[in-house]
């Protein structure tokens, strides 16, 4: 499933786009170029850390301060690919199900979806940018086919065209973070038993602030979900054992320059503390919809970058683990270093699905 909101000056044929996640802690950016048939190409990328609170929640928050990182970050990626992918996040979108005749089809359909809009959509219309996906015939109303309302107000939307812009960046797709990660999952999903059919698979994105969640059916999303747990968590208590500030506290965990017990007194408990977290996320998710059981679990974000984590959720879980890089089957260019960017691919994953984006059938 793919969301687009549309933003101006979007064309049909999509040109060279790069991906671009503004999160919480950091920008991050993918190229991905076509090097053969189903053979994809990693060309660049880079990571470069934000300001404290210049985005906040998904917001941006000082849109001066991550225009200046986004510009830094082009820079010195050094490419010539100024059209972006980006992304919403998931919380800035409100997604309905509605019906609507399936005889309809072109404006009348446009219209029938707006007026059903107006009446699901807590806001205003004219404050929001919408989108809908037709998602097939209604099991219960054989008249009726389902479609996918999405919904975002449109200053989040210009905010980020406006950052882009403001970096001398031109975004051409708006998609919505948990549904980008699709695009990624397609890389990967050939590992998984079947690639992924009549299995239940859970890709739980553990970033600094949120672990987002998105579990997939037949490799179909069947279930959003964002927990307040992530990487801060760990930086807060190196803060506290240490006496540090989270800044440094970041900085030192990442330079690995914290004293000889942090694995053991911090890290580890911390790793315990996150796959308990995602148990309990697995445990919802089994709890409240129809199915009864995860087959996978697939880590992503920043969270996933702690050696062993995978079997530590494997173990508390009883669900089989992987830590998702989208790139292990592509090639890479010349500017990538490839033990770099195997450490850095969870922390890509939106990033790289955005970066396919531009391989979409149009
Ligand atoms: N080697 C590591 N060990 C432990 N934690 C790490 C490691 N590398 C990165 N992290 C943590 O991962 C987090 C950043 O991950 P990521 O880039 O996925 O977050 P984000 O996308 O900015 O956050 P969010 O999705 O919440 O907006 C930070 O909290 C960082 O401290
Ligand atoms: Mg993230």
């Amino acid at each position: 499933m793919k969301f687009e909101f549309s933003l101006d000056g979007f064309t049909t044929k999509t040109p060279p786009m790069l991906g671009l996640d503004i999160s919480s802690t950091s920008i991050k950016l993918v190229e991905i170029s076509e090097a053969g048939k189903d053979l994809f190409r990693v060309e660049r990328y880079a990571i470069e850390s934000l300001p404290k609170e210049a985005v906040n929640e998904g917001n941006i928050a000082n849109m001066e301060q991550v225009a200046d990182v986004l510009r830094h970050a082009w820079k010195e990626m050094g490419t010539r690919v100024k059209n972006v992918a980006m992304a919403l996040p998931s919380s800035a979108v409100i997604t309905k199900k509605i019906l609507v005749p399936a005889t309809l089809s072109g404006i009348e359909l446009e219209n029938q979806v707006e007026s059903e809009a107006n009446q699901v959509i807590p806001f205003s219309l004219d404050e929001v940018n919408l989108d809908f996906q037709i998602l097939g015939p209604s099991p219960g109303s054989p008249n009726d086919v389902e479609v996918l309302l999405a919904a975002a107000r449109k200053e989040k939307v210009e905010d980020r065209v406006a950052v882009a812009e403001a970096a001398g960046l031109k975004a051409l797709v708006m998609d919505v973070e948990s549904y980008a990660t699709q695009g990624a999952y397609d890389r990967i999903a050939h590992l998984l038993p079947n690639g992924g059919a009549g299995q239940t698979v859970a890709i739980v994105d553990v970033g600094a602030q949120n672990m987002h969640i998105n579990i997939l059916h037949n490799n179909e999303s069947v279930y959003l979900r964002e927990h307040g747990f992530g990487g801060n968590q760990l930086n807060h208590e190196i803060s506290r054992r240490y006496g540090m500030t989270s800044e440094e506290a970041e900085l030192a965990k990442r330079k690995g320059t914290l004293p000889e017990s942090y694995e053991i007194e911090v890290l580890r408990p911390y790793g315990e503390t996150l796959a308990m977290e995602v148990g309990r996320a697995m445990q919802l998710f089994t709890t409240s919809t129809q199915y009864h059981k995860v087959d996978h679990i697939l880590l992503a974000g920043g969270g996933a970058m702690i050696p062993g984590i995978d079997e530590v959720v494997a173990g508390r879980t009883s669900t089989s683990t992987m830590i998702a890089n989208p790139f292990s089957n592509m090639a890479v260019g010349a500017k990538v270093r490839p033990q770099q960017l195997a450490a850095d691919a969870p922390s890509l994953f939106v990033a790289c699905g955005l970066a396919m984006r531009r391989f979409d059938a149009q």
